[in-house]
């Protein structure tokens, strides 16, 4: 490994909204937000150094070519998806990409379906577009957060006012790689009732499992490219998400015309420094990623083991993402994020997810780090236990 993630990069006072959560409670360890910690890869800030010397910032290419060729480059090589640039719809962020989504998914009053347990904005995007929210429950099959493809079925036969399904693979918070069969159910379910779908694959890099492959699933097939909405970014696996770059992938020109003008002249230009960064982390990154990804495969095993060694607490093996879904049930706790912090870690609080007697922790940190926070997480359960 050429890369040190050991190293210690202090964040407080840099406007980090996961450090200056804290900034009145300097001993918790921050573990919510999902950003990593660790320095960018070398080829994005080289790119970033440079294009800054350059000196002049003025309006850009939306996207430019470099980061166009680069995004060809990075899907063919690590996914084969084979896109056309003129797919790529960029984007100031992913969550605006799930507003968009919704606001081209029929008309208001029409219903968007979502994962019961998810990332937030997956149920508050549909409503901001005036669209009816319908929630689909995971399950846990096999020691993995699956979405329930038969309430689904059950969901779309009884309703026809569904347009869309927003998806997220890798999920968050669960970390599931959902495999072909997974997803290519989901699309023939979508397929027979004529429903878009949006797939947010934000986290499809950071594959942990080494048997696991990321498939975009409008990659599936012509009718799975025709009605997808592919939302990506560097941002999560470069740790680049302050730079406000993402993308959409929209093979459909009908579709793609649809987003570009979902919300007219509300929408910021995309930042040249966001582009450069991006183009840099998917034209020179892969190696790096890699590393990146042994890395937090090894925080993950670590924590998966000491978690579920202690009374109270389980959680299952994330697939992929840094993020681990812990089980606090057995706990019976009021609120288990405030109990944590009480104790000296800051975690997301799974009712912001779909479920109270969860936490979220983001183990994309030096070992050292997370060794601590573990510590402390293991004391206060054992007082209690
Ligand atoms: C599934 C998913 N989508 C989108 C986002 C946010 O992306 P952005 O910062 O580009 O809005 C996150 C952040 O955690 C996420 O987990």
């Amino acid at each position: 490994m050429t890369t040190n993630f050991d190293k210690v990069v202090d964040r407080k006072g840099t406007g980090s909204i996961k450090w200056d959560k804290y900034a009145d409670k300097p001993d918790v360890i921050p573990m919510w937000v999902a950003d990593s910690d660790f320095e960018t890869c070398p080829a994005v800030l080289e790119a970033l150094h440079q294009r800054v010397d350059h000196g002049v910032f003025g309006y850009t290419e939306q996207p430019t070519d470099e980061l166009a060729d680069a995004i060809v480059y990075h899907l063919q090589r690590c996914y084969d998806w084979a896109i056309e640039k003129d797919w790529i719809v960029l984007l100031p962020s992913l969550v605006s990409g799930l507003n968009l989504a919704c606001m081209v998914a029929g008309k208001p009053g029409d219903t968007v379906i979502s994962p019961a347990t998810i990332y937030p904005p997956f149920k508050t995007a549909p409503l901001n577009a005036g669209r009816e929210l319908l929630t689909i429950p995971m399950k846990l099959e096999n020691q993995r957060w699956v979405l329930d493809l038969d309430a689904l079925e059950y969901a779309l036969d009884s309703q026809d006012s569904v347009r869309m399904i927003l998806f997220c693979n890798p999920h968050n918070p669960g970390g599931t790689v959902y495999n072909r069969d997974e997803i290519s159910r989901l699309h023939a379910l979508c397929k027979a009732h004529d429903v878009l779908i949006c797939s947010d694959e934000i986290h499809c890099d950071l594959i942990l499992d080494q048997d696991k492959r990321h498939i975009p699933l409008a990659m599936l097939n012509q009718d799975a490219a025709q009605r997808t909405i592919t939302l990506m970014a560097a941002s999560k696996t470069f740790n680049i998400a302050g730079l406000s770059c993402g993308f959409a992938v929209v093979a459909n020109p009908d579709l793609r015309q649809a987003l570009n003008r979902a919300a007219p002249g509300l929408l910021p230009e995309i930042n040249l420094l966001g582009q450069t960064a991006s183009a840099a982390a998917f034209a020179h990154g892969y190696e790096w990623m890699r590393e990146q990804n042994d890395y937090l495969r090894a925080n993950r095993d670590y924590l998966y083991q000491k978690i579920n060694a202690l009374p109270g607490l389980s959680m299952t093996l994330p697939e992929a993402t840094f993020l681990a879904w812990i089980d606090a049930s057995a706990l019976n706790l009021d609120d288990p994020a405030l109990f944590f912090e009480e104790a000296g870690v800051g975690l997301s609080p799974g009712n912001a997810f779909g479920d109270q007697r969860f936490v979220r922790l983001n183990f994309a940190c030096r070992r050292t780090l997370l060794e601590k926070a573990v510590k402390r997480i293991a004391n206060a359960v054992r007082e209690i236990a």
